[in-house]
């Protein structure tokens, strides 16, 4: 099946276009003490980083050496925008003539840290723009599109309505049809929207939370019982879903296609910071998809980028180089038929 894919992608897009619709600037802010309320504080240290969910899948394409396009909201001076610049990160902005978000994350040195998460400026009466911008930046080329992959995350911005990425799905899929696969991580009511739409997606990629909300269950007994994950996520697949991949955190991750359920194990690591470990796990998917590999070597990739990208300080995130899929075991699950399901 490997070599398969192989041959049938030669001469094929390995772009990865991601869409982020609410993307911010990350600052953290560091403190020599305990933070204290309605005092003034000096911190010791501070950094900025361009953020956002699709943001972060372009960022590890970037360090992996693939082909990647961000599309986000945003003017040209934008900090968000220059900071992408500056990391050598493409991207495709909507001008919107107002300042992006900044997310502001205060730690002490106990480790205790307290996040402040701006709304985000309005986008009203923009999402058509937003659709175009997108299915632009998919293109195509006389041998085929120019991206293999549209990678929607994150959240919804102000202004938008609740079935706004059903919109920017449909934009897509009327201009490229099925040249292009669509990739989905996103959460709660527009996540929920997008499935009631009916909207043909080619990849979810749920934690065990986010599955929950969609289809019901107990995460924690996901993140316990593979099994159980596994026939969840497959009830998700019923919503026009093709590949679900489910990451359970320490516990790994597991992947359900048409042709069956896998599961792999996580790593032991030190996690520094789990931030952004979900988004580095979707990029090690798609960068091996793209790549030709099999859906079991997808999901190693999956949760060997996840872990390293726990190991890093921050938002750091790995580059595919620094991973190591052949160190993860993954085991094929009980079929789940659908007639048991149904
Ligand atoms: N503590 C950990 N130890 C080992 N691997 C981890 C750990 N936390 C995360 N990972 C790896 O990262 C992957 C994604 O993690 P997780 O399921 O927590 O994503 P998420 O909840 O979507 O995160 P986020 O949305 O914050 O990026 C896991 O499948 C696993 O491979
Ligand atoms: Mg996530």
């Amino acid at each position: 099946m490997n070599e398969q894919h192989t041959t049938a992608r030669t001469g094929t897009s390995t772009r990865i276009v991601t869409v982020t619709p609410n993307p911010s600037l990350d600052r953290t802010i560091e403190l020599a003490g305990e933070l204290h309320r309605g005092a003034v504080q000096r911190a010791t240290r501070s950094t900025a980083e361009p953020g956002g969910k699709g943001v972060n899948v372009s960022r590890v394409v970037v360090a992996s050496g693939g082909d990647t396009v961000a599309v986000l909201p945003g003017d040209e001076l934008d900090p968000v925008l220059l900071g992408l610049a500056t990391r050598g990160i493409p991207t495709a902005a909507l001008p919107i003539g107002a300042p992006l978000r900044s997310n502001v994350t205060v730690t002490e040195p106990t480790g205790t840290t307290t996040k402040l998460n701006e709304p985000g400026p309005s986008l009203a009466g923009r999402l058509d723009d937003l659709a175009a911008l997108v299915a632009d930046t998919v293109g195509a080329t006389a041998t085929g599109p120019a991206a293999r992959w549209v990678v929607f995350a994150g959240s919804l911005p102000p202004g938008l309505p609740d079935d706004a990425l059903a919109v920017l799905v449909r934009a897509v899929r009327e201009r490229h049809g099925d040249h292009v696969r669509i990739a989905v991580d996103s959460s709660g009511v527009p996540f929920t929207a997008l499935l009631q739409s009916g909207e043909r997606i080619d990849l979810v990629k749920p934690n065990a939370e986010e599955l929950a909300e969609v289809v019901g269950g107990d995460p924690d007994e996901f993140e316990r019982d593979v099994d159980a994950a596994a026939e969840a996520a497959q009830r998700l697949r019923d919503k026009n879903v093709g590949t679900v991949l489910l990451t359970l955190g320490s516990a790994g991750a597991v992947l359900v296609t048409e042709h069956g359920s896998h599961a792999a194990a996580a790593p032991r690591i030190v996690a520094r910071s789990t931030v952004g470990a979900g988004d580095s796990s979707l990029a090690g998917y798609l960068l091996a998809e793209v790549a030709g590999q099999s859906p079991e070597r997808c999901l190693a990739q999956a949760v060997a980028t996840g872990a390293a990208a726990a190991a890093l300080p921050g938002s750091d995130v790995p580059a595919l180089d620094h991973t190591d899929p052949a160190a993860i075991t993954v085991r094929a699950l009980q079929q789940h038929a659908a007639t048991e399901l149904a």
